[in-house]
C-alpha cells in the first residue's frame, strides 16, 4: 500500500494528520521520511496507527528527522531505568515492569506530563519532534491532547502579538514540578535544572508561520516581575489551549504519534493508575537554541 497522509478530522484540515501505507518495522526510505517531514510542517501532529515496533526500530525511524536527544530529563537514576537512554519512559512502570507505587518519585514526577507543555523546553536546545509509541494501554482514560500554538498566535489581537513578540522566557523543570508541589530540591537538582532562555514567539521554519512557544516549564520573563510573568503566562496558556485549538488523541495499541514541539503543546489526561500504561518516547532535538533562530 502506498504512503498516504490525510487530515484526521476533515473539519480541521490544518492540524493533526493520519498516515497509512507505511511499515516502520520494515524500514522507511529517505524519500518517505521527507514526505512525513513535509506533512509535519503542515499538520504538526501525525498519527501512524498499527506500528508494532521494537525500541530499536522506533529509534532508527526517529533518526530520519534530526539529531537525537537522550533521556537526560527523566527523573529516574540510570540504575533504576526500565528503558535505554534512547527512550524517555512515559509509563507508570518500574524497571521490572511493575506498576509504580503511589508514592514513587518517578510516578509523581511523571504527573508533570498532565500540565500543558512542550517537550524539553527546559533544555538549551529544546526538542523538535517527539515520537510516542503506545505498547500497553489502560482500559480507559490517558488520552493525549495537543494544542496548536500557530492557531493560538494567529488568534491574538495585534496589540497582544506586539507585546509578546520579543519576550524571552526562562524554562526549568523546577518550575513545572514546582506547580505540583515539589520543593525538596538538592544541590544536584538545582545545578541540573538551571533555567534556560527561550523565545516566547518563534517562526516555524517549515511553514513560515509564527507560533507561541509556551510550556509548563516556563517561569520567568526577562525584565518582568515574577508574579506578573506567572499570571501573563497563565492567561496566554488559557487562551492557547481553548478547545478550538485542541486535538484529543484516543490511543489504540501500537499507535505511533509524532508531534512538532516547536508549534504545539500537549498533555496527558488522567487514567486508572492500577493499570499499566506503557508508552515510550524518542525525541529529536532542534538544531539550535530558540534565541539563535530567526524570527
Ligand atoms: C511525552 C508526554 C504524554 C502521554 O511523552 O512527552 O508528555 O500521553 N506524554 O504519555
Ligand atoms: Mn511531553
Amino acid at each position: 500500500m502506498a504512503l498516504a497522509i490525510e487530515p484526521l478530522r476533515p473539519a480541521h484540515p490544518d492540524f493533526a494528520g493520519k498516515v497509512t501505507g507505511l511499515d516502520i518495522a520494515a524500514g522507511v526510505s529517505a524519500a518517505d521520511a521527507a514526505r512525513l517531514e513535509a506533512a509535519m510542517d503542515h499538520y504538526a501532529v501525525l498519527v501512524l496507527p498499527g506500528q508494532n515496533i521494537t525500541d530499536e526500530q522506533q529509534y532508527a525511524f526517529s533518526q530520519h528527522f534530526g539529531p537525537m536527544e537522550q533521556a537526560t530529563g527523566d527523573f529516574a537514576k540510570p540504575a533504576e531505568r526500565r528503558l535505554p537512554m534512547t527512550h524517555n519512559d512515559v509509563s507508570n512502570l518500574d524497571k521490572d515492569g511493575r506498576i509504580l507505587a503511589r508514592d514513587a518519585k518517578a510516578r509523581l514526577f511523571g504527573l508533570g506530563n498532565r500540565l500543558w507543555h512542550s517537550d524539553s523546553s527546559f533544555k538549551p536546545t529544546p526538542a523538535k519532534y517527539s515520537l510516542l509509541s503506545a505498547r500497553v494501554l489502560p482500559d480507559r482514560g490517558g488520552n493525549t491532547e495537543f494544542a496548536d500554538m500557530r492557531a493560538a498566535w494567529d488568534a491574538l489581537d495585534p496589540a497582544m502579538q506586539a507585546r509578546c513578540h520579543d519576550l524571552v522566557v526562562w524554562h526549568s523543570q523546577l518550575h513545572s514540578r514546582g506547580q505540583l508541589g515539589f520543593t525538596d530540591w538538592d544541590a544536584a537538582d538545582l545545578e541540573k535544572n538551571k533555567p534556560v532562555p527561550q523565545r516566547l514567539v518563534r517562526r516555524h521554519e517549515g511553514s513560515g508561520r509564527l507560533s507561541l512557544y509556551l510550556s509548563a516549564h516556563a517561569g520567568d520573563i526577562t525584565g518582568w516581575p515574577t508574579p506578573e510573568t506567572r499570571i501573563f503566562l497563565r492567561d496566554l496558556t488559557e487562551h492557547a489551549t481553548q478547545a478550538a485549538f485542541v486535538y484529543i488523541h484516543q490511543w489504540q495499541p501500537f499507535d505511533l504519534v509524532m508531534w512538532d514541539n516547536r508549534v504545539l503543546m500537549h498533555r496527558v489526561r488522567e487514567h486508572d493508575q492500577s493499570q499499566a500504561r506503557d508508552m515510550r518516547r524518542t525525541t529529536v532535538a532542534d538544531r539550535c537554541p530558540t534565541l539563535e533562530q530567526p524570527l
